[in-house]
């Protein structure tokens, strides 16, 4: 039996559509989730304006967290009224990386081409298929996910903070603690403050980085910064190199990028000290290379860091993030500056393509 649900979907083109799909009964392992919040992501942004190749139609949303109303044959972690924080990159749980813990380099997933193990798509339109994106698709008052993506949280963390979990806290948080593993008293600089980048600042805050150097164009990002433990802002321009080098008496021991621009991702060794690193957790258009200097490189000891999701293990780190929001330990309420209805989603991605809002939460 399918279920009847008012998504936000993805034909092509730069704006979604808000109409009504079917969700199928969750198959064998697999559970039905009814969403509580979606968080509108700058990955779900990349994808409306044609910077990477998906599957079409796609029900957009990666960010999001609800309530499991039913679940298939043979599901055990997750049972019928559990709230639940999905995963964007769900874990096989048999190849060699999630048999060694590392669920976050799984080569087994599916969730990139937007599909279940079993290749299918739950959603549909009329009997044609339909792809939930990175098997989420979490603008949707309904959606169906492996069990491997559904993970129990306390039912006291709101709906709202509970989906920034799924993406930019996890991911700005893992790229500081799993990633860069970065240190008390380490300085840190930060380019790009949006949801993403700003999480990264809650996560130095956390580990105790010292000084943290907030990066962005926008001055009200840049006071959310300050909030979150950023003992330096910086508007981003041509003086920005020169700024950060004087702040850190010579470059900073992390930088981080949280943007996605090849000019951006390009100036992070630059802001280094020799023996600095540079992670790269904002996502480029497909087609564009970037460029380093291979030689200041290695001469310099700098280490170039890819962070994909923060390097996440999603039964481990959203408890842990949620019990750390619990305790008062990151303010994630702060991070959201608009609730939305999901009609509203249009308005959100062309505010944050204006580089406006930290984050809007669609709330279901
Ligand atoms: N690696 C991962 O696993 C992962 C996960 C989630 C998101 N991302 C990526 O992270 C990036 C950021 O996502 P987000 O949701 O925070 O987006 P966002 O739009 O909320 O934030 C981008 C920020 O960059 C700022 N900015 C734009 N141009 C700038 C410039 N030239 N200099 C300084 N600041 C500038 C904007 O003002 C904004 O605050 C995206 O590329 C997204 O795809 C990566
Ligand atoms: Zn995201
Ligand atoms: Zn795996």
């Amino acid at each position: 039996m399918t279920i009847s649900s008012r998504a936000a979907v993805h034909r092509g083109g730069s704006s979604l559509e808000i109409t009504q799909i079917e969700v199928a009964a969750p198959g064998p392992g697999t559970a039905l989730v009814r969403l509580g919040a979606s968080g509108v992501c700058g990955s779900d942004r990349h994808v409306l304006d044609g910077e990477w190749e998906m599957p079409s139609p796609t029900v957009m949303g990666h960010e999001g967290a609800g309530v499991v109303e039913a679940i298939g044959e043979g599901v055990e972690d997750v049972a019928v009224g559990d709230h639940v924080v999905l995963s964007w990159f769900y874990p096989c749980r048999r190849c060699t990386a999630c048999l060694s813990g590392r669920a976050f380099v799984c080569t087994g997933s599916r969730s990139e081409e937007c599909l279940l193990p079993d290749g299918s798509t739950p959603l549909s339109e009329n009997g044609t298929p339909v792809y939930p994106y990175l098997a989420v698709g979490s603008m949707s008052e309904y959606t169906v996910v492996p069990e491997s993506a559904a993970v129990k949280i306390p039912s006291d963390v709101p709906f709202e903070v509970a989906s920034l979990l799924g993406c930019s806290v996890s991911t700005g948080v893992g790229a500081v603690v799993n990633d860069a593993m970065v240190a008390p008293g380490r300085s840190a600089v930060v380019v790009g403050t949006g949801g993403v980048g700003l999480s990264i600042i809650m996560g130095l805050n956390l580990v105790g980085a010292h000084p943290i150097i907030a990066v962005d164009l926008s001055e009200e990002k840049l006071a959310i910064a300050r909030r979150f433990g950023a003992t330096h802002s910086v508007i981003s321009g041509p003086d920005s190199q020169e700024q950060i080098r004087s702040i850190t008496g010579g470059g900073a021991d992390y930088a981080f990028e949280a943007i996605g621009r090849k000019d951006t991702i390009e100036s992070l060794p630059g802001l280094l000290v020799r023996g600095g690193t540079a992670v790269l957790v904002g996502l480029p258009p497909a087609d564009q290379t970037i460029n380093f200097d291979g030689l200041a490189l290695a001469e310099g000891g700098i280490r170039i860091v890819g962070s994909n999701y923060g390097s996440t293990v999603p039964g481990r780190d959203f408890p842990r993030l949620a019990a750390l929001y619990l305790a008062g330990k990151l303010p994630v309420d702060e991070l959201i500056s608009d609730r939305i209805r999901l009609d509203q989603v249009n308005e959100a991605f062309e505010a944050m393509r204006r580089g406006e809002r930290a984050r809007s939460v669609i709330v279901f």
